[in-house]
């Protein structure tokens, strides 16, 4: 499979290694504006490939080079934001003004695959994007809480659990108590607090949701997915082609107390889309 990665920071970074590693593309087209960093990647990555047992085509900085990739995962960003602020919101001031620079390239290319957002805040960002590129809304996902489900998960100790709604602060857990509900959204600040960003995580749930269309397993995941009722992107269940993106979600059967969560979570984001 071909992939682009806009945004070779940590995330990015990261991403191409563990895509690489998985065998999961064939050709990695990698894409920053910071040309001394994504020739770096390029360098370490073309290493790190001579130990594969398979080839992966590396392509560095050429928009040109997507107009037949099949998909391409946007984490452009800047994550020194968080050095100052304490909300994934307040990097939309700065990320969206990267969306607006990066989405009429991405236009231009001629790409007409399937979009993966994962720059914070990530359900607002993948509705900017899509709005932007004008690209059909089926076609751009976010990665929305699939990464906080298996923070769930971890701090659960179990695996019948889920988050749905906003990749923030609104989210909603599922089948856990409030207290560990509290941990596991505390775990990606944990994380950062130590290490100033977040990166395995995040690539390794990216990886498995292209691991999902590439072997066409439909496997229903928590991305983050257009609601065209609320004109809004939030997670739930959504099950994913290659070919057609998002072909079904599936609400879990909610009590009365998620759906209130749920329905204040999508109201969050909304109102934060209107802070662009
Ligand atoms: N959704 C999630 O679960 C999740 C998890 C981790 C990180 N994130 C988000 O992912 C984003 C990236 O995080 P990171 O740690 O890799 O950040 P980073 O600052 O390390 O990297 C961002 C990269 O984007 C590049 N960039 C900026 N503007 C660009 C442009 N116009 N064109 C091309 N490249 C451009 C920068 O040069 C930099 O290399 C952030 O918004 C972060 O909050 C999301």
């Amino acid at each position: 499979m071909k992939i682009g990665i806009i945004g070779m920071g940590h995330v990015g970074a990261t991403l191409a290694y563990t895509l690489c590693l998985q065998g999961l593309a064939e050709t990695l087209i990698l894409i920053d504006t910071n040309e001394a960093k994504v020739q770096a990647e390029y360098l370490e990555l073309s290493d790190a490939v001579k130990n594969l047992d398979h080839d992966v085509k590396l392509v560095k900085n050429d928009y040109a080079a997507l107009v037949d990739a099949a998909l391409v995962v946007f984490c452009a960003g800047d994550i020194t934001v968080l050095e100052t602020a304490t909300d994934r919101l307040a990097e939309l001031r700065v990320t969206s003004k990267i969306v607006a620079a990066i989405a009429p390239k991405l236009q231009a290319s001629g790409f007409s695959g399937l979009v993966i957002s994962i720059t914070n805040p990530c359900d607002v960002i993948a509705l900017y994007l899509a709005n932007l590129t004008g690209f059909d809304k089926s076609k751009v996902i976010g990665s929305g809480t699939l990464i906080d489900t298996n923070r769930l998960k971890n701090r659960a100790g179990r695996e019948d659990v889920l988050v749905i709604g906003e990749h923030g602060e609104s989210q909603v857990a599922l089948n856990v108590t409030p207290d560990i509900e509290k941990q596991a959204t505390g775990t990606g600040w944990e994380i950062y607090a130590a290490k100033h960003h977040t990166a395995f995580g995040i690539a390794s749930s990216v990886a498995r949701i292209i691991r999902v269309l590439k072997t066409d397993t439909r496997e229903l995941l928590p991305v983050s997915s257009y609601d065209e009722v609320e004109n809004c992107y939030y997670a739930t269940l959504t099950e994913l082609t290659l070919e057609n993106g998002v072909v079904q979600r599936v609400l879990p059967s909610l009590n009365n107390l998620e759906t209130d969560r749920l329905t204040q979570s999508i109201q969050t984001i909304k109102r934060n889309y209107l802070e662009i």
